[in-house]
């Protein structure tokens, strides 16, 4: 069994954009909006920033209170997208509930939609055309994939959650690379009957669903779960002592995806920039 080390690799990748953007005499930006103070979001974005500045990318956090209107936000996004200064712009979800998210994130100019959000990105995805950036916790996790020579074409991919973030845009990308590839969710009946079948399983619900008998041997096991348990430690959606008994490659938690996820920000800021200063 191999350790499926995010950490290391997301530095390695850091370093290479440190060094080209070391290289720049104008430096990428990226603006972070922050709306409402969620715990987790507040420390996600702190990363983000620090990360910026460690790699020499201007970084601009703008923190909006919670009752700030969907107009309101429409409207510093449309500020962000007119300043030839911001080339990538990252709105953290979730949003307040009173706020709809996805009229929200198709304000944001697809070549500055660092997550890969908008429709049009998304779209170029569905169509496996290129868009102007994948989002990053998929993007992250085929990067973690291929830097350490994991075949995936012609693999079964089995990928467990749907949503816009994670699940569906990871389902593309996997079949994009040639992978069969199934789709399972909550109300999927006979989990363990189909992940079992996985050489590539993937699981993305927040919840300690995964244990041994649900893995096939020599699987390759992609944990993207974050849970704060009850001794305050981080863990995964995979029961990871007993499951890399079985497994080839598992990522662990913390320590796997979650630094990937950052690294595939950071290359699409440097990406994007490159691709509005040509
Ligand atoms: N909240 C949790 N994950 C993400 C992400 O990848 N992007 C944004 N914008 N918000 C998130």
């Amino acid at each position: 069994m191999q350790i499926l080390d995010g950490k290391t690799l997301g530095k390695e990748i850091q370093e290479e954009i440190r060094l080209e953007v070391e290289k720049l005499s104008k430096k990428p930006h990226l603006a972070v909006i922050l709306v409402g103070d969620n715990p987790a979001s507040k420390i996600y974005v702190n990363t983000k920033n620090k990360t910026c500045e460690r790699l020499g990318i201007n970084s601009t956090v703008i923190t909006l209170p919670e009752n700030t209107t969907e107009d309101e936000l429409k409207l510093k996004i449309k500020t962000l997208n007119e300043d030839s200064d911001v080339n990538a712009i990252l709105v953290q979800l979730p949003l307040p509930e009173h706020i709809n998210t996805a009229n929200c994130i198709k304000e944001i100019s697809p070549i500055k939609d660092v997550d890969g959000f908008t429709p049009e990105n998304l779209g170029a995805v569905i169509c496996g055309k290129q868009p102007y950036a994948y989002p990053c916790t998929p993007f992250g996790i085929i990067t973690l994939l291929k830097r350490n020579n994991i075949e995936i074409s012609g693999k079964h991919a089995v990928v467990i959650g749907r949503s816009n973030i994670v699940g569906k845009p990871l389902s593309l990308m996997l079949l994009k690379e040639n992978a069969t590839v199934t789709m399972c969710h909550s109300k999927t009946k006979n989990l363990k009957e189909i992940t079992k079948t996985a050489d590539i399983l993937v699981s993305a619900t927040g919840n300690r669903i995964i244990t041994k008998d649900m893995v096939k041997k020599d699987a390759i096991v992609i944990d993207v779960g974050i849970i704060r348990n009850k001794e305050g430690k981080l863990e995964g959606d995979v029961y990871f002592d007993e499951v890399k008994e079985v497994a080839s490659y598992i990522t662990p938690v913390p320590g796997g995806v979650g630094p990937m996820t950052i690294a595939a920000l950071m290359k699409n800021t440097f990406e994007l920039f490159l691709m509005q200063n040509k």
